[in-house]
């Protein structure tokens, strides 16, 4: 499965939706997740996130093993997301940004 990192904590910039083909993005406040269930491994995702936020499960990077755990936990709770919209006013302040875990609003 593929699996959405930090990176994508108050960016989200949904671009990677829209490739998907069997919908298993799901939104939550200020980040996306991954349904491990039903990713089928299809790697059209991974290169349309600007800010890189999206791994292969088995190479996310050191640090962010946690977001393995967290795409399944939040598909489970948070609505499918299908179609892109527009990304938070303040997205590109958060692009390089580190440490932002504790900022993952649920
Ligand atoms: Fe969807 Fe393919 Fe990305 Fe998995 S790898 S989330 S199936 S686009
Ligand atoms: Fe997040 Fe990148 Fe998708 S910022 S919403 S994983 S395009």
């Amino acid at each position: 499965t593929f699996v959405v990192t930090e990176s994508c904590i108050k960016c989200k910039y949904t671009d990677c939706v829209e490739v998907c083909p069997v919908d298993c993005f799901h939104e939550g406040p200020n980040f996306l997740v991954i349904n491990p269930e039903e990713c089928i491994d299809c790697t059209l995702c991974e290169p349309e996130c600007p800010v890189n936020a999206i791994y292969p499960e088995d190479d996310v990077p050191r640090g962010q093993e946690v977001y393995v755990a967290l795409n399944a936990e939040l598909a489970a709770l948070w609505p499918i997301i299908s179609t892109r919209k527009d990304p938070p006013a303040d997205a590109a302040e958060w692009d390089d940004r580190t440490g932002k875990l504790p900022l993952l609003e649920r």
